[in-house]
């Protein structure tokens, strides 16, 4: 008997390219087994103007003119916007030079055709993939509490545990932009994967990967081998390792292949108060406390396989 090809899983993808987003969103777009019913943009990287045009930047790389964009918040929810050119450049996409976008955004905010697609769709059919600051989800949630039991799961990118901080000693860049984004979605009761520094920091790029990019000859191999050689600068120089760590890639690697990933479902709180830890994501992998959990916090990574995988999908573009 024939089995009917599975359906693709429905997500959005927010985001807000840099180097790391844009390899996550190529991929995300070079398989099958997913259908991104749109891209939804935020401030982060860098400021919103940049990271909505980059989002073009990237969709046309991978020949998808036809993707929804949506701009959305400018501003985290209560405090200025933190961005890390130093890290991404000033560009936000800095590696590699390419043709300004020519597709258009689509109209209307991101925050409202987030609520608008969760109440359209089958409640639990469509999957939310943060890669950068939380606050379009938050917004969303915050205005349309309707729409939270309608989200099958959000897979996000943020977050440290044993790892610590990024942006600061305890803090990891996207849940520091906007921690009290962070904290409505962590208490929002929808189910959350995280992928936290403690793996994508074991998701390091190696110098043959960059080279089998290159080696590629396509476009997007090229774009990836650039951003990738751009953005391990920073790290190199901070941790002394070698390799870029692809942060947001594994978001979608964990949508294609979980196995590939282990965690444990625990309770995760997102600090507000402290003085020296507002941002931290307090994580409780050794169950302390009373919380209920809250969260599947992912520390480990098949390191091989996800590289696999990322490259047998890019050199599908
Ligand atoms: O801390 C890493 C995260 O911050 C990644 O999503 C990167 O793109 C930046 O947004
Ligand atoms: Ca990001």
């Amino acid at each position: 008997m024939s089995h009917p090809a599975p359906h693709p899983r429905k997500i959005i993808i927010d985001t807000d390219p840099g180097q790391d987003d844009a390899v996550a969103i190529l991929l995300a777009l070079a398989s099958p087994e997913l259908d991104v019913l749109g891209i939804t943009v935020a401030a982060g990287n860098v400021p919103l103007p940049l990271t909505q045009k980059n989002a073009r930047v990237i969709c046309e790389l991978a020949g998808r003119r036809d993707m929804k964009i949506f701009a959305g918040c400018d501003a985290p929810l209560a405090q200025r916007l933190v961005t890390a050119e130093h890290v991404h450049g000033k560009t936000g996409l800095d590696g590699i030079a390419l043709p300004d976008p020519t597709m258009p955004l689509s109209p209307g905010h991101a925050v409202d055709f987030l609520i608008d697609t969760l109440r359209r769709e089958p409640a639990g059919s469509v999957t939310l993939c943060p890669l950068g600051p939380l606050t379009n989800i938050a917004t969303a949630l915050a205005k349309a509490p309707d729409i939270a039991p309608k989200i099958a799961e959000i897979v996000l990118m943020g977050g440290a545990y044993f790892e610590v901080g990024n942006i600061t000693p305890a803090a990891e860049f996207n849940i520091y932009v906007d921690p009290e984004a962070a904290d409505i979605v962590f208490r929002s009761g929808v189910p959350i994967v995280v992928l936290p520094l403690d793996v994508t920091h074991k998701a390091l790029t190696s110098r043959e990967w960059v080279e089998r990019m290159r080696g590629l000859g396509t476009e997007a191999g090229r774009a990836v081998a650039s951003w990738t050689d751009f953005f391990e600068r920073y790290d190199t120089a901070k941790y002394g390792s070698l390799g870029a760590p692809l942060h947001d890639p594994c978001v979608i690697a964990y949508l294609l292949q979980p196995d590939l990933f282990t965690g444990r479902q625990i309770h995760v709180a997102i600090e507000l108060e402290g003085r020296h830890t507002r941002g931290m994501t307090v994580a409780d992998w050794w169950r302390v406390t009373e919380g209920a959990p809250n969260a599947f916090f992912i520390g480990g990574v098949k390191r091989d396989a996800f590289f696999d995988l990322l490259t047998e999908r890019i050199a599908r573009l």
